[in-house]
């Protein structure tokens, strides 16, 4: 069924209630990292304002679990869209309340108010621990638009329990709408070769994402911490290395599955690895069928890889890549996620990248322009990837055609 979109609404004189996601990444001295996501925002955000209505934002940040963080406030998004915009962004000092209600009812047409973080309350990520919390939020705005692709794989209070206040005026923004339509025309019709770079951490959150690209991609690299995991499964040591010790079964069912659907696994030839886990570690290079000494660590994808997964990178015509290949936010670690970068964005092909931490490589190298897609959202798209849609797009008002 397809979904009503920004586009369908009449918001003339509307006080519109808009989820975005403003879940940027801070510094250490709490600063924005990466806008990325708040630019991604504009669009819905001009249009709105375009049409003559006021605008209700609301967002979360990081993870404060149902407490006041004030590190964690969007006062510094507030601020960073203000610029981006050019007008002034009121900030609330909560997201529900009787303030909040007053300045949402004061805010005229063309305004904009920006919530405080919806998960300094519990019933935000954990919308059966007050149900009122979704019915205070939606009594503030007359329409509702999801724009928050990145957390559209969450069941939370306003990206899904919220919809049923909106009967009929529950619909995508237009972020929404262009991550979904890139990436299921990508996945559902890719030009071939179709290759899948999954990296990160932790292959537990990547299993069911991994097992349903076998079915669609022609090969799969396997990078980041996942490594080891694969490599326990191989039998050999990892060392310090972080791994899944209950998920080395997963990992064998995986290489098998790729052997009986002929999809080429490719794991690291060689990796880079450290003493200890800091930037200033000793390292060394060592390939992946020695095993890793005790005390050392996997930190990065190794030269001969690099070289070894541009020779076979070269002639894809479609690259979707999520996940960072080594410990990339320290800078001796970071090579391989960014010599794969830019390997792939010389390459002519649909390239779709996910996941904020290969999105902010790439930024960092000044790159942005050359991939056809970069997702906002990390989970959000591999989960579509895996399911075909998403919770907080199916809690959208239907299209009546
Ligand atoms: C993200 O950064 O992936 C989204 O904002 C969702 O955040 P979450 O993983 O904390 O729910």
């Amino acid at each position: 069924m397809q979904k009503l979109s920004i586009t369908d609404l009449d918001l003339k004189g509307k006080k519109v209630l808009m989820r975005v996601d403003f879940n940027v990444p801070l510094t250490d001295d709490d600063k924005i990292a990466d806008d990325t996501r708040i630019k991604a925002a504009l669009q819905s955000i001009k249009y709105v304002l375009d049409k003559g209505a006021s605008l209700i934002l609301m967002s979360h940040l990081g993870r404060p679990k149902g407490k006041i963080d004030p590190k964690l406030s969007l006062k510094i998004v507030a601020k960073r869209l203000s610029e981006l915009i050019g007008k002034d962004v009121q900030m609330a000092p909560d997201s529900i309340g009787s303030e909040v209600e007053n300045l949402a009812k004061n805010l005229k047409t063309g305004e904009i108010l920006l919530l405080e973080n919806l998960r300094f309350h519990e019933a935000e990520t954990k919308p059966e621990t007050d149900p009122n919390f979704a019915k205070s939020l939606a009594s503030l705005g007359d329409v509702y638009i999801n724009d928050a692709f990145g957390t559209a794989h969450r069941k939370h209070s306003s990206t899904y329990t919220i919809t049923k206040y909106f009967e009929n005026k529950a619909a995508m923004g237009f972020l929404l709408k262009k991550e979904i339509d890139f990436l299921g025309k990508a996945v559902k019709n890719p030009k071939r070769p179709f290759f899948a770079i999954i990296g990160g951490k932790k292959i537990s959150t990547k299993i069911g994402v991994i097992n349903s690209l076998i079915d669609k991609v022609d090969a799969i690299f396997i990078g980041g911490a996942m490594t080891y995991t694969f490599l326990k499964a191989l039998n050999l040591s990892v060392g310090n290395s972080i791994f899944e010790e209950e998920l080395v079964s997963e990992a064998q069912k995986i290489m098998q599955k790729c052997d009986e659907k002929k999809v080429k696994l490719y794991l690291p030839l060689d990796i880079l690895i450290a003493n200890e886990f800091k930037n200033e570690a000793k390292t060394q290079i060592i390939n992946t069928d020695e095993n890793i000494p005790d005390n050392w660590e996997g930190v990065d994808i190794g030269p001969k890889t690099i070289k070894d997964w541009q020779e076979h990178l070269k002639d894809a015509k479609t690259v979707l890549w999520n996940g960072p290949l080594g410990v990339f936010e320290f800078e001796n670690f970071a090579k391989g996620t960014n010599e794969i970068a830019k390997i792939i964005s010389k390459i002519d092909c649909v390239s779709i990248i996910g996941g904020g931490d290969s999105i902010a490589a790439i930024n960092k190298l000044g790159i942005a322009d050359k991939f056809s897609h970069l997702s906002t959202g990390g989970g959000a798209s591999l989960e579509y990837i895996e399911f075909g849609t998403l919770p907080g797009i199916e809690a959208l008002s239907d299209k009546k055609l």
